[in-house]
């Protein structure tokens, strides 16, 4: 493929390979750089994130996804790891830049982590018993967390008025409540969800190679988005698998976010 460079090394049958997804914007986070190439002590992010998950064990290579135009930095940010490194261009959106990655998965590959250098602390125990619990029979595993907020779900429907009460939010008085509450989200008391089912989704994830493969191949048919990729895999009607996630594996998004790793650093 165009555009990707590849550092050789050798692979075990059986492979397990990981995809650092690194291929944004940052454009929440606003920095001048691409959100993955920001320093938090001195280390750019997309090199922590690499650095855990060989440090897992189970990784055997990581193919990169980098921001158009960035490749030079990407492997400087990336220069001095022994293992196998693949970088590839990424695309517009995530889903994009996983589909290029996954076109450059060797044979031997087996077993296929998508992680996100917006992850960088996820930790190598976490990396570790993902890949471990994919299995011939488990094809799909995701770590999750319970979930501490109680989650309600919104609508932009109006509120008929005879419901008024059932709304959330302030209601100036002798207003109607379908004219009044359209700029903010507006919430059914009785939709809010059963906490105790919820659970907090984070990466990596990890999946029977030809499972993910033909997740992707089917949204690309279909032209169906998913926010992860659990979520292409259960549009197939595969079962995904849940196992505990790690506080520490926290998701980088926001100038908010960027300091509290700093911090924990
Ligand atoms: N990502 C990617 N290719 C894209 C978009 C995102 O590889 N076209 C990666 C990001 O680099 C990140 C992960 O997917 O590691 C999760 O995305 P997100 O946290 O949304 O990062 P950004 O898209 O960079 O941030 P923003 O949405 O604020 O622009
Ligand atoms: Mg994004």
């Amino acid at each position: 493929l165009a555009n990707s460079v590849s550092i050789p090394g050798k692979l075990a049958p059986m492979a397990t390979t990981a995809i650092l997804t690194a291929a944004g914007s940052g454009t929440r986070l606003g920095a001048k750089l691409p959100k993955a190439l920001v320093l938090i002590n001195g280390v750019p992010i997309v090199r922590v994130a690499a650095e855990n998950l060989f440090a897992s064990g189970v990784v055997d290579d990581v193919i990169v996804t980098v921001p158009p135009g960035f490749m030079d930095q990407f492997t400087a940010a990336l220069d001095g790891i022994e293992q196998p490194l693949t970088f590839i261009e990424g695309g517009e959106r995530r889903q994009d830049s996983i589909a290029n990655a996954l076109r450059l998965l060797l044979p031997q590959c087996n077993k296929v982590l998508v992680h996100d250098a917006a992850r960088p602390f996820a930790p190598p125990e976490l990396i570790a018993a993902v890949a471990n619990a994919v299995t011939a029979q488990v094809k799909a595993v995701i770590p999750g967390l319970p979930v501490v907020d109680t989650i309600v779900q919104t609508t932009s429907e109006p509120a008929p008025p005879d419901r008024a009460v059932a709304w959330l939010g302030e209601l100036p008085a002798g207003t109607s409540p379908a004219g009044t509450v359209p700029k903010t989200d507006i919430a059914v008391l009785a939709r809010t969800l059963d906490r105790a089912a919820l659970r907090a989704v984070q990466t990596p994830q990890g999946f029977d190679r030809e499972t993910l493969v033909s997740a992707y191949q089917n949204a690309m048919e279909t032209g169906l988005t998913a926010t992860d990729d659990a979520g292409l895999v259960a549009a197939l009607g595969v079962p995904v698998t849940i196992i505990p996630g790690s506080p520490v594996a926290l998701k980088i998004t926001t100038p908010t976010d960027l300091a509290v790793a700093r911090l924990e650093r």
